[in-house]
């Protein structure tokens, strides 16, 4: 209960700023797709290849489901929880949703040569970046709050959180 869930897409920072803000509220960060790779014992893009995108999103929604029983953690989540509509009224019943934004450019840099999102491992990756952004501005837009962090460094993106958090 009263946890907070960093949403947004690849490369928008959830997991450093969700370690920084584990820091500084003093509670647990759990990266969920650390923990995914960890019960599966494989990598997420290995995931993807061997049983399909549709299994890992089981997956996410079981590990998801599990880590919301936890009390007062941050959570970094990956870039598509938010496509379900039941992982956000998980979240909403256990906390508030915090989704952090950056533009396309941002993204494709942030992410290139990381070969570690299986979604983007296509011949146009930004075009792919805008294509899953438009389709998913919906999903993310049902978030508590948004912070666009392009040009943000992480003290900046955590305070701007913060301020979020107790207005909210
Ligand atoms: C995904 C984002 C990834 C990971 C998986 C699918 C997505 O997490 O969960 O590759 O659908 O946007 P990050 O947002 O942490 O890269």
């Amino acid at each position: 209960m009263n946890s907070l869930y960093l949403v947004g897409f690849m490369g928008t920072g959830k997991s450093s700023v969700g370690k920084k803000m584990a820091e500084r509220l003093k509670r647990r960060f759990i990266d969920l797709d650390d923990l995914i790779e960890l019960k599966a014992k494989k990598r997420i893009s290995d995931i993807f290849a061997e049983d399909g995108e549709p299994y890992f999103r089981k997956l996410e929604k079981n590990t998801l489901r599990e880590i919301s029983l936890k009390d007062k953690t941050v959570v970094a989540c990956g870039g598509g929880i938010v496509i379900d509509p039941e992982n956000i009224e998980i979240m909403k019943q256990t906390g508030r949703i915090i989704c952090l934004t950056a533009s396309p450019e941002v993204i494709l840099k942030r992410v290139s040569g990381t070969g570690k999102r299986p979604l983007l491992n296509v011949s146009d990756p930004k075009k792919q970046i805008e294509l899953l952004l438009e389709r998913r501005a919906v999903c993310y837009a049902q978030a508590d709050g948004t912070i666009d962090t392009t040009g943000l460094s992480l003290e900046e993106v955590a305070d701007k959180i913060l301020k979020c958090w107790t207005t909210n």
